[in-house]
């Protein structure tokens, strides 16, 4: 990494001009308004633009500042995340607008330190909001930054090491625009995003190309550095859909911790040692109730990011169902989409 020689001024006006003349029209870039800011950066965690623009603006009508997200069904707030994944980005949200609500009078706090107490609100979420939102030279450090820069000075620490992300949010402290950050941080993140791409960047028409290292090397494919993380967990489950002769069907509610909380889910058991031919008096024994027809449906792999689940999925008719745990429900065919469920259970529905 080599620094003295940066021409930062010019690197700036590089930078920023490139992203006024080819910025894309997002919704969340309409105003600056704190709290879409915020909504929009904790969609974009994990999730890419084009994903995130339908549920960013379906999510926005339905809660359009923070006290209405902070008085909003729970449920409701999980359904309308539905199928974006990582579903304590949602939960977090709302305990954080609760927060605004109840201690800053419904206004998103512009005082830094206020900010960055809040519930999800890590370095990256508080860089993007004071920067964005409020015009203050805070780094913003994600994924594509860390690439862009990465390159441009050659960076060789591991960005797969959490304490990394310092290394970068020091640098940027040092090189940007104290005029305009919110440009400085949305045109790296732009530029990672249309030119400076994982494979094959296009230098050719990079706008800060005459200040990057790595092209001057021609070492772009070294950078990032990044480490193997260890390998994906896999599970096998036999999923139960179980239907009453009224039509109705019953569902679970997940615990309220770990992966997809507080998500609903037909139950499901892991294979184990269940023999398949055996599982019909397995499951007349689990759920005490008589299986009058069982049908398999189409098996689903879904890969989560760090799980794989793999489910064989039987829809079984039965008699009548005693079900004691409270965080099971029957529900009819038609209220399932009332209910916010998995990715991979959701396909289990469109298959009934
Ligand atoms: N990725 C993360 N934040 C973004 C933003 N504000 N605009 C476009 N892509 C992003
Ligand atoms: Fe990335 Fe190439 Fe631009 Fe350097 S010149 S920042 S490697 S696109």
């Amino acid at each position: 990494m080599n620094i003295s020689s940066f021409n930062k001024k010019a690197f700036q006006t590089d930078l920023i001009k490139w992203f006024e003349q080819n910025k894309r029209q997002l919704p969340w870039r309409e105003d600056q308004d704190p709290y879409k800011v915020w909504v929009s950066e904790i969609m974009l965690q994990q999730t890419q633009v084009d994903t995130v623009i339908p549920y960013f603006e379906n999510f926005i009508e339905k809660f359009p500042d923070p006290n209405s997200l902070a008085d909003a069904d729970q449920q409701e707030v999980l359904k309308a995340w539905e199928g974006l994944g990582y579903y304590s980005r949602a939960r977090n949200l709302q305990s954080a607008v609760q927060e605004v609500k109840e201690t800053y009078n419904g206004e998103v706090p512009r005082d830094r330190k206020q900010l960055s107490k809040l519930k999800g609100i890590g370095p990256y979420t508080l860089g993007a909001i004071m920067s964005i939102a409020y015009d203050a030279p805070e780094p913003a450090v994600d994924g594509n930054v860390m690439r862009v820069i990465s390159r441009v000075f050659e960076i060789e620490a591991d960005i797969a090491k959490a304490k990394t992300k310092k290394v970068f949010e020091a640098l940027i402290r040092e090189i940007i625009s104290t005029e305009d950050p919110s440009s400085f941080n949305q045109g790296l993140m732009e530029l990672g995003a249309l030119v400076c791409r994982p494979k094959n960047p296009k230098c050719e028409l990079c706008p800060i190309q005459a200040h990057c290292q790595a092209y001057q090397q021609n070492s772009q494919t070294k950078y990032p550095v990044k480490s193997k993380n260890k390998k994906q967990q896999s599970f096998s489950y036999y999923v139960f859909v179980l239907e009453n002769k009224s039509g109705e069907i019953l569902i679970e509610k997940r615990p309220e911790t770990g992966l997809l909380a507080g998500l609903w889910q037909f139950p499901m058991v892991e294979q184990g040692e269940i023999d398949q031919k055996l599982l019909i008096p397995f499951a007349e024994e689990l759920f005490q109730t008589n299986i009058i027809e069982m049908d398999q449906l189409e098996s689903i792999k879904h890969i989560f990011s760090h799980v794989t689940w793999s489910m064989d999925v039987f829809h079984l008719k039965i008699d009548a169902i005693a079900f004691e745990r409270n965080s099971q429900q029957l529900v009819k065919h038609a209220q399932l989409d009332k209910y916010p469920f998995p990715v991979p259970h959701q396909k289990i529905i469109k298959q009934l």
